[in-house]
């Protein structure tokens, strides 16, 4: 098996797919022989690395299709290009960066745990990025300027239907386009792929409405209430807070309104409630929700047309194009994959429908 996707569509560039396969191998090496157990790591972490090296052949074929298609639409070698692995989790993404040879590599990632984390793996297997950036997109920019640093790409995997607020997250990072600047940003969250839309919004109805138990290895950023019952819990303390007198049954319309809000969105509705006697207009999707306190969305589910829209008003030009299935050692979902990935191939961005995933392929011609 390739370390590439079978039938999936590479940059028609041979040195480009050369140098990343390279990389990719020299990796794949590495982690090998990693031991997981024996990494000063959190258990959230731990969990998250054995997963992906349990399914390292697929793990590995993800990164080198992202990283291979960053050093196309840049048009650089790889040793003067200046990459952001924008929130980064364990940090595999860096470290493939950082064995196919990126001259720069800055990791990012919100939650100060994997950033301690993935510098620790980074140094286990002497793949260590440039720089661990904790925080949010204006944290990634200040970053930059203060070390005097100009990217050249962003790349990322499932993180954009994580991210609070979309619309900031677009014009902040824009504001890296010093230069040419190129977005390469996979998200499995592919809303034109019926059975992923159908899967995840039944995903969105349970953490909306039920609590859960925790699990093993489980990230103590995010709550594991319901996030309507939480949401309902904040308007009440706020509203008695403020000392609003409206019923509990129009808080309980908001808390059903507040889908898809987080911290200060929600004490202002409840502000704006009070104020003026009006409720927030319904949520535009129709199971989109994130958790209440720290606005990570659970697997926002967005159309092409409207990431579509985010990059042209931040003047970014793209197209939002289908990623391919792994690879599989059973030999009729391999035959079922080729398949797949040969109509992927094919079809371009009309193929959206039949990918486990979308990418955000864009380029800023830089100010
Ligand atoms: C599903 S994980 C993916 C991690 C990694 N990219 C991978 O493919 O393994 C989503 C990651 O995005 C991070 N994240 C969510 N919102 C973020 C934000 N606004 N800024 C930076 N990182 C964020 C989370 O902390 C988490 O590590």
């Amino acid at each position: 098996m390739d370390v590439f996707y079978e039938m999936g569509k590479l940059p028609p560039d041979a040195a480009v797919v050369d140098t990343v396969r390279t990389g990719t191998r020299r990796l794949e090496e590495k982690l090998r022989g990693l031991d997981v157990d024996a990494l000063a790591i959190s258990d959230y972490n731990k969990r998250y690395l054995r997963e992906k090296l349990r399914s390292l052949r697929g793990s590995l074929q993800l990164n080198s299709h992202l990283l291979s298609w960053v050093l196309y639409q840049t048009g650089k070698p790889a040793a003067q290009t200046v990459l952001l692995d924008y929130g980064g989790g364990s940090g595999t993404l860096s470290l493939l960066a950082r064995a196919i040879g990126f001259g720069t590599v800055v990791y990012n990632d919100i939650y100060e745990v994997s950033g301690a984390d993935a510098r620790t793996v980074g140094q286990a297997i002497g793949l260590e990025a440039d720089a661990y950036v904790v925080g949010d997109t204006n944290d990634v920019v200040a970053a930059f300027k203060s070390r005097g640093l100009t990217c050249d790409a962003v790349v990322s995997y499932d993180v954009i239907e994580h991210v609070y607020d979309i619309e900031k997250f677009f014009r902040e990072i824009a504001q890296l386009a010093q230069r040419r600047l190129t977005l390469v940003l996979g998200s499995g969250a592919n809303d034109a792929n019926p059975k992923i839309r159908r899967d995840l919004e039944r995903q969105h109805l349970v953490v909306e409405l039920k609590d859960r138990e925790p699990v093993e290895g489980q990230k103590d950023r995010d709550t594991l209430r319901s996030y309507l019952s939480l949401r309902r819990e904040l308007i009440g303390e706020h509203a008695k807070k403020i000392g609003s007198t409206g019923s509990a049954s129009i808080l309980d319309v908001l808390a059903a309104r507040t889908r898809g809000m987080a911290g200060e969105d929600i004490t202002r509705a409840v502000e704006h409630l009070k104020a003026t006697g009006e409720l927030p207009a319904a949520p535009r999707h129709r199971t989109n929700t994130c958790d209440p306190r720290n606005g990570n969305w659970a697997e926002h589910l967005m159309t092409a047309d409207y990431l579509r829209g985010l990059l042209g008003r931040e003047g970014f030009e793209g197209e939002i194009v289908p990623g391919f299935w792994p690879s599989s050692t059973n030999p009729a979902k391999e035959a079922a994959v080729l398949g797949l990935n040969s109509a992927i191939s094919l079809l371009g961005p009309r193929g959206l429908p039949l990918a486990p995933f979308y990418v955000v392929m864009a380029t800023h011609p830089g100010r």
